[in-house]
């Protein structure tokens, strides 16, 4: 198998993770990975079957009998199936955001996961973003990035999002909604969300998507904007 390049970019919900890293897949032509959407594939899975998020055993179930794919766009960007379903729009819904991190603490179904993040990665030249791909998935990565910005500007990025999608929600009820996936996804056991050893921590709460991906360029020795 030949050596392939990755970039690791994790951070917390709304950082802006996914677009950053699509943007910088692009200049550098890597095919670009947003892990989150594995496991929001699975949260709706449990949804629609009426498996309980919190049971360990029956997720695990799950995640085995689902088929869960990722699938790079012509445009660059992402598209993902469930079972050969295109979930891409479903898996954005207001009830997959309030199971996703209880479905993410199991250790076993992050450890069935993984092998397919690992998978992608062995394919091609990679941006994958996440929350545990610096630590767990890539921890070999050349460079890796913990992308993050104060909890009022994310939940103000993500409430902006839902707005323009025409989810009505209150600025109050993303932000209770961003800190308690950042408590959930920072408390665990397993792959708690934390800066990677060696990565590069940009507080983006005042920084444009073209200024943090400048910033990552010259970290990665290219120049930028
Ligand atoms: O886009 P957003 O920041 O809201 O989240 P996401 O990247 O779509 O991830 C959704 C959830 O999946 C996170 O809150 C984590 O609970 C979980 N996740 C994870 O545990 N490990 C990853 N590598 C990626 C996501």
């Amino acid at each position: 198998m030949s050596y392939r390049r990755s970039i690791a970019i994790d951070g917390p919900a709304g950082s802006g993770k996914s677009t950053v890293a699509r943007g910088l897949a692009r200049m550098l032509g890597y095919r670009y990975v947003s892990t989150g959407d594995i496991y929001r594939a699975l949260a709706l899975a449990t949804l629609r079957k009426g498996v309980d998020p919190t049971d360990e055993q029956e997720v695990e179930r799950l995640a085995l009998e689902s088929r869960i794919e990722l699938h790079e766009t012509a445009d660059g960007g992402q598209r993902t199936f469930l079972n050969g379903e295109d979930v891409s729009d479903a898996i954005r819904r207001a009830d997959v955001d309030g199971v996703v991190s209880p479905v993410s603490v199991h250790p076993r179904v992050r450890a069935w996961l993984i092998g397919l993040q690992r998978s992608l990665a062995n394919e091609r030249d990679i941006v994958m973003d996440g929350r545990d791909i610096g630590t767990v998935v890539l921890p070999e990565s050349e460079h890796k990035f913990f992308l993050t910005a104060s909890p009022e500007e994310r939940a103000r990025r993500r409430h902006k999002e839902y707005e323009a999608k025409g989810r009505a929600v209150s600025f109050d009820e993303v932000l209770q909604g961003v800190l308690s996936r950042d408590a959930i996804d920072s408390g665990r056991a397993t792959a708690p969300l934390v800066v990677a050893p060696g990565a590069v921590v940009i507080d983006c709460t005042n920084m444009s998507v073209a200024q943090v991906i400048g910033e990552m360029l010259r970290a990665l020795g290219r120049t930028g904007n």
